[in-house]
């Protein structure tokens, strides 16, 4: 590393701007950071934990914590697609390799379609969004030879919601706006949860989020369930990011952590309402295309029961293509407390709720019109 590159990307040498607060300074630095010429040395990587544990300057917030395992039979972790439960670890829940293609493709060819609700139905009719995937399968896989063509639908996707759906605009689910929510995410979330010490963990929203390179997620607090206590799931897949986990206020500096294909982040008990953030998701290293764990497409022996299917190489092709320059994930929310309903609104609250911050929309480099609008704090 030469030593310029070594004194332009270190934390140190970023200026805070007046009234700026330490969460927004670590989030510009690392939106923008280079690998190689930016010192990562600050983002814990939960893949090599335990290799780095007390050597790195991060190394001692990594914690291994316990994992009600017994929760959650071996036969059921299979069905999910998961490895072998004694393999789970809590900082960082690897999915098996074997079967991350499942849930990318779900997110590509299902869960986009009709009737979940996707950003682009805002300006599309109904009929030119109800099959992305048909249109934009030949697109993707022959990306490589045709790079100067106009983006494919899915490269146009941004958001879907499930379940309940997230309302942007009022920052509210509620009981008149649902869909059913796909059953096998709703499984592989219950094992997830229970093996964390959440049984009967109910999947009822979820909010799918697809990165290109240049997207960042902006910072917020996810506040909008009703029953906070009930953990919040995230599922990564593809490209790796970086993650900032705040604290209850802005003001406090966040954690920077990688987020690599196959972890699994709960946010739950003191961590469930804490800022956190995306600023970067990192282009793979040159030579290289998907990560290992994405590699194969095809499982050995799924369970007579199993929920994932088999993914027929034509699919994965059109999955490869995508994920090598984008980031896939899955935040599943329980929204309301066991048998709880909607709460009835009085007309005059709707108003007043618009400054409370909850999710945000995705956020690209190239739109400077989206990000005045999406993210005035940031
Ligand atoms: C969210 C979220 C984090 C991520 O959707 O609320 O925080 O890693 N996602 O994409
Ligand atoms: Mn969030």
């Amino acid at each position: 590393m030469g030593k310029m590159a070594a004194v332009v990307g270190s934390v140190a040498s970023l200026v805070t701007e007046p009234g700026e607060d330490a969460f927004r300074k670590l989030f510009r630095f690392y939106r923008q950071s280079r690998p190689g010429t930016t010192d990562l040395g600050g983002v814990i990587d939960f893949s090599t934990a335990h290799a780095a544990r007390g050597t790195g300057p991060s190394a001692h917030k990594v914690v291994r914590s316990q994992l009600s395992v017994s929760s959650v039979s071996e036969h059921d972790a299979h069905r999910a697609g998961l490895q072998p439960v004694s393999k789970w670890r809590a900082y960082g829940l690897e999915g098996y390799p074997g079967y991350q293609w499942h849930w990318v493709k779900q997110c590509l060819k299902l869960y986009s379609q009709k009737p979940n609700v996707c950003n682009l139905d805002k300006h599309m009719t109904k009929e030119e969004t109800q099959d992305l995937w048909e249109q934009s399968k030949e697109f993707l896989r022959y990306k490589e030879v045709n790079k100067r063509r106009p983006r494919s639908l899915l490269e146009k996707l941004r958001w879907v919601t499930l379940g309940y759906h997230y309302n942007w605009d009022s920052k509210k689910y509620s009981a008149d706006h649902y869909t059913p929510f796909p059953s096998d995410l709703a499984f592989l979330s219950e094992q997830v949860a229970a093996a964390c010490g959440f049984q009967g963990f109910q999947a009822e929203a979820g909010i799918l989020n697809y990165y290109r390179l240049d997207s960042t997620l902006g910072i917020h607090v996810d506040r909008s369930e009703l029953d906070h206590s009930k953990p919040l799931l995230s599922f990564s897949f593809g490209q790796s990011a970086i993650f900032l986990l705040g604290g209850l206020k802005r003001d406090e500096a966040p954690t920077a952590m990688f987020m690599h294909s196959g972890d699994i982040m709960v946010m739950s008990g003191f961590s469930r309402l804490l800022n956190h953030a995306v600023p970067r998701v990192l282009p793979h290293p040159e030579g290289e295309g998907l990560p290992h764990c994405l590699e194969t497409p095809l499982p050995g022996v799924l369970p007579r029961d199993s929920l994932v299917e088999p993914c027929s190489v034509e699919d994965w092709q059109v999955c490869a293509s995508y994920l090598k320059t984008a980031r896939v994930n899955m935040t599943i929310r329980q929204v309301l407390a066991t048998d709880q309903d909607f709460p009835l609104e009085p007309v005059e609250e709707k108003k007043r709720d618009i400054t409370i911050e909850g999710s945000c929309h995705l956020d690209d480099q190239n739109s400077q019109v989206k990000r005045a609008r999406l993210h005035p704090n940031s």
